[in-house]
């Protein structure tokens, strides 16, 4: 027998823009890539309604033609029958392996787009143009895409780097408030993670937030991308420090599993989950500064939940979390809050995890 390496060396940069009205620098952007004269916009009901003409206008005076993939809106269409319906329609439209694919929506077009960009022809330029707040701060950055089984969330997927994410910071006047709220859970958790700082400016601002002050929200886009920037830059695949952007996910996903995805959102349940954390932490006495008390205020105030729904068996909820991914052999890994801006790694180990897990449910 003999052997032979074959070592890649394959990078990739994701440019991120973030502005006011840029529909047209985006535009020119796409122009530039490779000369682009053909590329497919990704979007649903709700975002086509008010940016999809804007957009193919813009990319039209730049002599580009565009092939509309609209989807109904909502979680539930992010599925194997959504892409292959978007499959269908680049190969419908003769898309080629240099135009790109533009997804203009929430997480779930950005996922949807992502995976799609990913396999199409085996890989075709992906542009993201992240239009909730969530999207902006989270599922647009780091390269993660996925659609969701029958047998789980976010079960199938790939990671693939964009060539560029845009940021109009404008857009989000006609998102709705309560999924403004979203997309604070996961700003603050960046906060809570990495940067005191930021965490005190988002609680400073909550009315600024709320009025969406553009430039504010442009501010904190920015350093909430700086942060998750920072984890995946040098954890592309997942393998390690990316785990801290977990934090309150893992007791998150089993409230949010234990409500049949129903009675809970993902932002309401991560909520509930950092307060759990930080009721852990502070039982193992390693919360140097709790900060639980100026996290339900924030919470409050964007109208959401501070506990764990009543109608909640916890027997149950530990069953959940039992079947979470999170599991490592030898136990349960999970991301505790040390101080605002700090966190650890906790390994519960399988005959402690019912006591921890019960305390973590007293806040
Ligand atoms: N890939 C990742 O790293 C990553 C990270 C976090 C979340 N996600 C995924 O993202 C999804 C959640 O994203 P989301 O919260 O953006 O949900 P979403 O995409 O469903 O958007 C939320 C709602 O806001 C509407 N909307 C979006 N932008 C708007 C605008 N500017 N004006 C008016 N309405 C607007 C949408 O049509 C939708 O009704 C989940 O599927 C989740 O798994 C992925
Ligand atoms: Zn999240």
């Amino acid at each position: 027998m003999e052997s032979q390496k074959l070592t890649y060396t394959r990078t990739s940069t994701n440019e991120i823009v973030i502005g006011n009205d840029i529909f047209k620098e985006v535009a020119g952007r796409v122009h530039r890539m490779r000369a682009a004269k053909h590329c497919a916009i990704l979007t649903n009901e709700t975002v086509a309604k008010w940016y999809l003409q804007p957009l193919l206008a813009e990319l039209r005076s730049k002599g580009i033609k565009a092939c509309e993939i609209i989807l109904p809106d909502g979680e539930k269409y992010k599925n194997l029958e959504s892409i292959s319906a978007v499959l269908a329609k680049l190969c419908a439209d003769n898309l080629d392996r240099n135009c790109p694919l533009i997804a203009l929506g929430g997480g779930v077009i950005c996922d949807l787009g992502g995976f799609a960009a990913s396999i199409f022809k085996r890989g075709i330029p992906l542009v993201l143009m992240p239009t909730s707040l969530l999207a902006m701060v989270d599922a647009s950055i780091g390269g993660k895409n996925g659609i969701n089984l029958s047998e789980g969330k976010n079960l199938a997927g790939t990671f693939y780097q964009p060539v560029l994410t845009a940021i109009d910071v404008s857009v989000l006047r006609t998102l709705p408030l309560s999924q403004m709220a979203y997309g604070i859970v996961e700003a603050v958790k960046h906060g809570a993670i990495a940067d005191t700082a930021y965490f005190r400016f988002i609680l400073k601002n909550i009315d600024a937030i709320k009025a969406k002050q553009i430039t504010l929200l442009q501010r904190l886009i920015r350093r909430s991308i700086h942060i998750k920037k920072s984890f995946v830059a040098e954890d592309e695949l997942d393998h390690g420090i990316r785990a801290h952007l977990n934090l309150g996910h893992t007791f998150g996903h089993a409230l949010e599993a234990a409500g049949n995805y129903r009675r809970l959102h993902h932002g309401e349940a991560v909520g509930i989950g950092m307060l759990m954390a930080l009721k852990a932490a502070s039982s193992l006495g390693k919360l140097t500064e709790d900060y639980s008390e100026n996290l339900t205020r924030l919470l409050t105030e964007f109208s959401l939940p501070t506990k764990i729904p009543v109608e909640f068996d916890r027997k149950e909820l530990l069953k959940t979390l039992a079947q979470d991914k999170k599991k490592v052999d030898d136990g349960y890994r999970f991301i505790l809050p040390e101080a605002p801006g700090k966190t650890f790694v906790h390994k519960v180990s399988s005959d402690k995890i019912e006591d921890f897990f019960l305390n973590a449910c007293n806040i």
